[in-house]
């Protein structure tokens, strides 16, 4: 064979598979591979549990149907988030846990329960607790969802930090997820502050094309019908 420089390497023998080239090389550049993927899994688990979360608290918007729809595209964004990152777990060498309970106990964000819960478990209860009991108010949910949002993007932009100029395919995927979610916030933050305060602080957002469009996370629509 002549003597190609990338065609093999002492750390990843060719033919062998129990190893990647793929790991390998973001390891080489200074990725702590181990630590990228509990972030990932964190951060996968948060944007399952929004998803899940989102659906109750867009249920709870009677009446505010511009305000529904908003809520439904970030809703169905974080499913494409969930989507998008996920098969990176697994490119890694990682996995998802066996048991959804402990994956959304994982989740990097708190949960996004609905105005009117305890936000905590009674001991030996199997659920949180409804303080309110009818009547949630709009300014309320956006409450809720304006802190989803600003956790979702502290967490990719720590996933952007550790991966970049390192792992470029984390990185391009982690900041796609970081656009969408900074979008999120401007929307929420607009329609909280005229709806708690009158006060006009304007996103720049008008609608998606198409309700959860993503159009920086979203794969091919296989993925994300
Ligand atoms: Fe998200
Ligand atoms: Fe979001």
């Amino acid at each position: 064979m002549t003597n190609k420089k990338h065609a093999s390497d002492s750390v990843v023998p060719r033919g062998d598979v129990s190893k990647r080239v793929g790991v390998e090389q973001i390891r080489q550049r200074g990725v702590n591979v181990a630590e990228l993927l509990e972030m990932l899994i964190d951060a996968a688990g948060a944007e399952f549990t929004t998803y899940y979360y989102y659906t109750l608290l867009r249920m709870n918007l009677a009446g505010k149907e511009d305000y529904k729809e908003i809520c439904e595209d970030a809703r169905l964004e974080d499913r494409a988030h969930f989507e998008l990152i996920t098969p990176r777990i697994y490119e890694l060498g990682g996995q998802l846990p066996a048991d959804i309970r402990a994956f959304a106990d994982r989740a990097g964000c708190p949960d996004a329960f609905l105005p009117g819960y305890s936000g905590v478990r009674a001991e030996g209860a199997r659920t949180v607790e409804k303080l309110q009991e009818q009547g949630y108010k709009a300014a309320d949910i956006l409450g809720v969802l304006l802190e989803a949002e600003r956790c979702a993007i502290r967490t990719w932009s720590e996933i952007c930090d550790v991966t970049f100029g390192k792992d470029p395919r984390t990185y391009d995927m982690a900041s796609r997820i970081l656009q969408e979610e900074i979008e999120h916030e401007a929307w929420f933050l607009e329609l909280l502050s005229m709806e708690r305060e009158g006060i006009s602080r304007p996103s720049g957002h008008f609608r998606r094309g198409d309700p959860g469009e993503a159009p920086y996370s979203k794969n091919r629509g296989f993925y994300n019908p």
